[in-house]
C-alpha cells in the first residue's frame, strides 16, 4: 500500500517506518527542513531504541522516503496518516493549528479514493470536522478515518508491531476494511480490531491516557501520606496489586508523570467536559496532585539543605521524562532544576540519552556529564528523578567516594532500604521511611 505520513516526530517517524518495514511503501513528509536533511543523511532526530537500524533498513530497500512537500507524497498515496503535534494551546485546550495547516494542505493534491488517517491525539469532533472540511473544500466525498496511537515512547517499535489492540473510527465500511488490511499483518495472534465512530475513537485514545494518569496520581498521594503515617508505599502497593481486581500496572510512585502525552492530554480531556457542561472532578485533580508532585524531590533536598542552596552542589541522575528516550516535554526534572536553581546550587547533569536536549534549554547554567560517576563530583546530593537501568545497580563505594556527604533523594524507589542503611546512606524516597545510613551518618542527616 502507498502511504504517506504526516509529521516525522516520535508516532510518526516510529510507525511510518514500521509500516515500511512491513512491505508498504512509505514517504514522510516534515514541514521541518532540517528534520528531513537530516533524516535524508540517516541520522535520526530523536532517541527511540532500534529505529535507526530499522529506517536504515527500509531507506536501502527503497521502501522508505523523507519529503517536505506534502502535495508530492500525498498525489500518489491511498493512505494519508496525520501524525503532527497537538500541543496544550495556553488555554489546556489541544492546539490543533498544525492538524488544520495540513488538511489545508490536502484539499488540492488529495487523490479522490485516499483515505485520511488521523494518528494524532485530537480532541473528540475533529476527525468529523476535517472530514467537512475536506467535503467542503474540494467539492466532493472523501474519507477521513480516525486511529489513535497507543505506542510509548522507549518501546515504541515493539508497541506498534505488537499492539495490545488497534481502535479505529470509522463512516463508511469501506475504509474499515482497507485498515484493516493494513493493520492485518500485526493482528495475527489475534489482537482485537476495534471498528467504532470516530468519535468513540477519539474519546477511546483520552480516556486511556486519563486513567493511566489517574492511577499514577492516586498512587503518588498514597505514597505521600504514607510517608506521613509511617508507611511504606512499596509494602501498601504489592498488598493491593495481588488483588487481580487491582493489579500492579502503572502503579508505582515517583516524582509525576511528564512526557507529551499525558500532562496535556488530562488537560485537553478536562478543557473537552468543560465545553460539553460537565466539570471535571477528577481529571483536575489527576493534574494537580501531578503537579504537587513534580516539586516533592525539590521540596525534599531544600528541607535537608536549603533554604539557600548557596555553596552546594546537587547531582542530578535522569533527565528525560522517563527512561529510553530523550524526550523532556513537561518532565519532572525540569521542575527540579529551576527550584535548585534558583536556590543557589551548582546542579551536575547525567542522562544517556536527555543531555543535549537539557543543554538547548539551559546552556552553561548546568553542568553536564556523559558519566553517572562524573556529576557526583564533590556532590552534596544525588538527585534520581529517571529510572534509567543503568542506575538500578550502581557501585555504592564508588558514588560515596566521589560525593562530599552520601546523600541521595530517589525519586524512582530503585533501591531497596536495607541496602541503603548497610551501604551508610542518608536516603529519601517516595513514600518510603527515611534512612539515615550507618551510625556516623545520623548526625548530619539530622542538621
Ligand atoms: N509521543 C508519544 O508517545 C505519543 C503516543 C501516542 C500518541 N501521540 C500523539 O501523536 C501526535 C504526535 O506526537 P509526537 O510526539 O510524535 O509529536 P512530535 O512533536 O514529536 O512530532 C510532530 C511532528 O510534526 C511536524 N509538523 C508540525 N506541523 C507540520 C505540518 N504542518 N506539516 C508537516 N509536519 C508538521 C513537526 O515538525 C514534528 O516533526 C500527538 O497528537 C500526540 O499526542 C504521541
Amino acid at each position: 500500500m502507498r502511504i504517506t505520513m504526516v509529521g516525522t516526530g516520535y508516532v510518526g517517524l516510529v510507525t511510518g517506518t514500521c509500516f515500511a518495514d512491513l512491505g508498504n511503501e512509505v514517504t514522510c513528509v516534515d514541514i521541518d527542513q532540517a528534520k528531513i536533511e537530516q533524516l535524508e543523511q540517516g541520522k535520526i532526530p530523536i532517541y527511540e531504541p532500534g529505529l535507526a537500524e530499522m529506517v536504515q533498513r527500509n531507506v536501502d530497500a527503497g521502501r522508505l522516503r523523507f519529503t517536505t512537500s506534502l502535495s508530492e507524497a500525498a498525489v500518489q498515496s491511498e493512505m494519508i496518516f496525520l501524525a503532527v503535534g497537538t500541543p496544550s494551546g495556553e488555554d489546556g485546550s489541544a492546539d490543533l493549528s498544525a492538524l488544520w495547516q495540513v488538511t489545508e494542505g490536502l484539499v488540492d493534491c488529495l487523490p479522490a479514493s485516499a483515505v485520511v488517517v488521523v494518528k494524532s491525539t485530537v480532541p473528540v469532533g475533529t476527525n468529523a470536522a476535517i472530514y467537512r472540511k475536506l467535503r467542503e473544500r474540494t467539492g466532493r466525498e472523501c474519507f477521513v478515518a480516525s486511529n489513535p496511537e497507543f505506542l510509548k515512547e522507549g518501546a515504541a517499535i515493539n508497541d506498534f508491531m505488537y499492539p495490545d489492540r488497534v481502535v479505529v473510527g470509522v463512516r463508511e465500511s469501506e475504509t474499515e476494511l482497507k485498515l484493516r488490511h493494513l493493520y492485518a499483518p500485526l493482528l495475527r495472534t489475534d489482537k482485537p480490531f476495534l471498528a467504532m465512530s470516530p468519535e468513540s475513537a477519539e474519546m477511546t485514545k483520552y480516556v486511556a491516557n486519563a486513567l493511566l494518569s489517574t492511577k499514577i496520581s492516586f498512587i503518588n498521594e498514597m505514597a505521600n501520606l504514607c510517608q506521613r503515617v509511617g508507611g511504606d508505599i512499596d509494602d501498601v502497593r504489592r498488598g493491593i496489586g495481588h488483588d487481580r481486581r487491582i493489579g500492579f500496572a502503572f502503579l508505582f510512585p515517583g516524582a509525576g508523570y511528564g512526557g507529551s502525552c499525558f500532562p496535556k492530554d488530562v488537560r485537553a480531556l478536562g478543557k473537552t467536559a468543560r465545553e460539553h457542561g460537565i466539570e471535571p472532578l477528577i481529571l483536575d485533580a489527576v493534574d494537580q496532585v501531578n503537579n504537587r508532585q513534580k516539586s516533592v524531590l525539590a521540596n525534599a533536598v531544600l528541607e535537608r539543605l536549603g533554604p539557600s542552596l548557596q555553596e552546594k552542589r546537587i547531582a542530578v541522575w535522569g533527565l528525560s521524562f522517563k527512561p529510553q528516550t530523550d524526550d523532556i516535554r513537561e518532565a519532572p526534572s525540569l521542575v527540579l532544576i529551576d527550584r535548585l536553581l534558583e536556590a543557589g546550587a551548582v546542579v551536575q547533569v547525567h542522562d544517556p540519552a536527555a543531555l543535549e536536549n537539557v543543554r538547548a534549554l539551559y546552556g552553561d547554567r548546568l553542568v553536564y556529564a556523559h558519566l553517572p560517576l562524573d556529576v557526583l563530583e564533590d556532590a552534596d546530593a544525588l538527585v534520581i528523578v529517571t529510572e534509567w537501568t543503568e542506575f538500578r545497580h550502581p557501585d555504592f563505594r564508588l558514588m560515596k567516594e566521589r560525593m562530599r556527604q552520601p546523600l541521595i533523594f530517589d525519586g524512582r524507589n530503585l533501591y531497596d532500604l536495607e541496602v541503603m542503611r548497610e551501604q551508610g546512606f542518608e536516603y529519601h524516597s517516595i513514600g518510603r521511611p527515611i534512612v539515615l545510613g550507618r551510625k556516623e551518618c545520623n548526625e548530619t542527616a539530622r542538621k
